[in-house]
């Protein structure tokens, strides 16, 4: 059985002292979670060895946003795998639309970073997703397809096992439109025969494919209950405690 997974991206948001403070109300109420769904939180760089701190004792694993794709050395303002591992990330999200968008995050990067982050023993948050004029002209199966491939066809069905699809429509992060559960379930189907092609049905069955883009407790039930959804990468709706633990109580 696969791993069902909220994984909570606080993207630019919230100051130190903030972040704390989310990070306790979250590990606070993480035990009504059941034992089979995984709840992590990936704050900014500057918060994680505080969020590590007041997440300990929880069950709630600390991710961080994106890691270098350098080892090591003069790669100013960059943060290593090796720094998130000691930092005390479990996960990092890689390839999200945002650093695909307005940091010129390609396919070719995101293979060494994810190479970066697997060797160093973090667990990979890998984002896939169409904009809106791609989903417009009919190509979100080609595009999604195709970014999988690009990525995760480097790797074998061992690596596979750690890491975890997050399927985001960018046209429905932050705008308030969340792709339907019938959109959002097609593409998962999709890029699970894309796994499946390479990696053989059993690999591609055991891998946990997210949903994100909107997501909030309203919409939660209906996405989790689709076949082919493990649950949800979930941003504003995991800028509060008690929508994100909502959100997790969905499945
Ligand atoms: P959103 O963001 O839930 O605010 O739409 C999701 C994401 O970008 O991970």
């Amino acid at each position: 059985m696969r791993k069902k997974i909220v994984a909570g991206n606080w993207k630019m948001n919230t100051s130190v002292q903030e972040g704390i403070e989310l990070a306790k109300a979250v590990a606070a109420k993480a035990g009504e979670i059941p034992a089979g769904v995984e709840l992590i939180v990936a704050p900014p760089f500057t918060h994680l060895v505080s969020v590590a701190e007041a997440l300990k004792g929880s069950k709630v694993a600390l991710s961080a946003q994106n890691c270098a794709d350098k080892e090591k050395g003069a790669y100013t303002g960059e943060v290593s795998a090796d720094m998130l591992v000691s930092a005390g990330c479990a996960y990092t999200i890689l390839g999200h639309s945002e650093r695909r968008q307005y940091y010129g995050e390609t396919d070719a990067k995101l293979v060494d970073k994810v190479r970066l982050a697997l060797d160093k023993g973090l667990k990979v948050i890998l984002c896939v997703g169409e904009n809106l004029d791609e989903r417009e002209a009919g190509r979100h199966f080609d595009v999604v397809s195709s970014q999988t491939k690009a990525v995760l066809y480097n790797f074998s069905a061992e690596e596979l096992k750690n890491i975890v699809i997050a399927y985001e429509p960018v046209w429905a992060i932050g705008t308030g439109k969340t792709a339907t559960a019938e959109q959002a379930e097609e593409i998962h189907a999709c890029i699970r025969k894309v796994l499946a092609d390479k990696f053989g049905a059993q690999a591609a069955d055991d891998t946990t494919i997210l949903y994100g883009g909107s997501c909030k407790p309203s919409n939660a039930k209906e996405l989790f209950a689709q076949p082919d959804i493990d649950g949800g990468l979930i941003g504003g709706a995991a800028l509060k405690a008690d929508d994100f633990i909502a959100i997790a109580l969905s499945f």
